[in-house]
């Protein structure tokens, strides 16, 4: 099974866990990027993010790394923004083939409403069999990450 860890992370939560699934999976790893660079400032970045979910702008993503055609399966990681999902997740899954690989969503939030966030993510996922729930490292639970993530990755190798 060739599988891709695809991602997208702006303050570090995300690619911390996507690294780690990579490895206990021995996946290829792809970090989208947009062209057009978010603050850096946290309340600049919710203002401009949060403005860009609610217009469901679609950005202009760096050139992938990889081609997701010559992968069996994509593990998508997401962190959770407002309703709409995350703007550089939506521009990577309108490509429909690659849409129709994920099997896996792993997702990060501030520990707040997720349901809007995550339900527009995977209405575009028509495959997906596992999701786990991943807390910002400034979350109090977000010790419970480890054990989470090792549960999904016994999932995702189909041995539980
Ligand atoms: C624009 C924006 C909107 C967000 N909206 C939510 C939200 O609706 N609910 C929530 O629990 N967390 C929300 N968060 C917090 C992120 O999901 C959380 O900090 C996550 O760990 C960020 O992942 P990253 O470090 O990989 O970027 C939001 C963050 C940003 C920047």
């Amino acid at each position: 099974m060739k599988r891709l860890i695809v991602y997208y992370s702006l303050s570090g939560n995300t690619e911390e866990a996507a690294k780690k699934i990579a490895e206990a999976l021995d996946a290829d790893i792809m970090k989208l990027e947009t062209v057009k660079k978010m603050p850096k400032a946290f309340l600049a970045q919710m203002l401009v993010g949060g403005g860009q979910v609610m217009m469901k702008y679609i950005p202009e993503l760096k050139p992938l790394e990889k081609d997701a055609n010559e992968y069996d399966e994509i593990i998508l990681g997401s962190p959770i923004w407002n309703s709409k999902g995350v703007p550089a997740i939506n521009a990577f899954l309108k490509d429909g083939k690659a849409a129709a690989k994920v099997t896996s969503l792993f997702f990060l939030s501030g520990g707040g409403e997720v349901e809007k966030g995550l339900a527009a993510i995977t209405k575009l996922l028509p495959n997906l069999k596992n999701t786990v729930s991943l807390l910002d490292k400034k979350h109090e639970l977000s010790k419970d990450n480890g054990s989470k993530i090792e549960d999904f990755i016994k999932k995702v190798s189909g041995q539980q």
